[in-house]
């Protein structure tokens, strides 16, 4: 019997969380490792979906991309795609915190608080690990410090399959960069150290191996 088509959800990007039409608070990151990675498992012949945050990226050949601005727009179409999916991997560099008001006109520079007053933004792996059933979930750990140790906590936290780990913050690797060095530690406490490489070369591995260690290959 033919096996069913793989559908894969990825996330990709920063999000951008605005207290006005023109000034938000957000990361460095591009989405190239996410976008690489989605690109990646259409090319192994991924039904994929991309939720891409803000980003100069274009949409990857083939795969279906949702663009979206903050985290709440990202959790609301992750929830819709994630149902249908089979396997999540978050790459996304979801931003943490959001302004507790957002006004619809710009302020005028002598009128904006000098305390922005914040407030936490979902977390959108959590929410969706709540909501799993056969669904594969491997999330992403930025750390610029302790790698391994703060990535088994948020496997852990997040009820995980696994997680890839990376140093951010470097010249070159993370945030923005072409290049990346990323472990992929599993739920078992395998941990697997993929040789430095350009985002590209890595996303094609990560994809490789994810694919035949839960058996989705075709
Ligand atoms: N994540 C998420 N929603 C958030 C924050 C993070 O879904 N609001 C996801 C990321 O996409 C990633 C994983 O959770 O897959 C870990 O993200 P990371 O930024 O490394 O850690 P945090 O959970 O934000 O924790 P901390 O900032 O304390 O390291």
């Amino acid at each position: 019997m033919a096996q069913k088509t793989v559908r894969c959800l990825v996330t990709a990007g920063p999000t951008q969380e605005y207290f006005d039409p023109v000034r938000f608070i957000s990361n460095p990151s591009s989405g190239k490792m996410g976008w690489h990675i989605a690109k990646a498992a259409r090319e192994i012949g991924w039904e994929t979906t991309l939720i891409l945050g803000p980003s100069a990226l274009s949409d990857p050949d083939g795969v279906k991309t949702v663009r979206v601005v903050s985290a709440q727009d990202m959790l609301e179409e992750s929830e819709k795609a994630f149902e249908k999916c089979d396997i999540l991997i978050m790459a996304a560099a979801v931003c943490d915190v959001r302004p507790k008001l957002k006004v619809g006109h710009k302020v005028k520079k002598g009128e904006i608080p000098l305390t922005v007053e914040l407030e936490r933004t979902p977390d959108i792996l959590l929410t969706l690990s709540k909501k799993k059933k056969e669904q594969i979930l491997i999330g992403f750990a930025a750390e610029t410090r302790n790698l391994v140790e703060y990535a088994k906590e948020k496997l852990e936290q997040k009820n995980l399959d696994a997680i890839v780990a990376n140093i951010v913050g470097g010249k070159s690797s993370g945030f923005g960069s072409d290049s990346n060095e990323i472990v992929l530690i599993m739920r078992s406490g395998e941990i697997i150290d993929f040789n430095p490489a350009e985002k590209k070369t890595l996303a094609s591995h990560l994809i490789k191996f994810v694919s035949t260690k839960f058996g989705l290959e075709k």
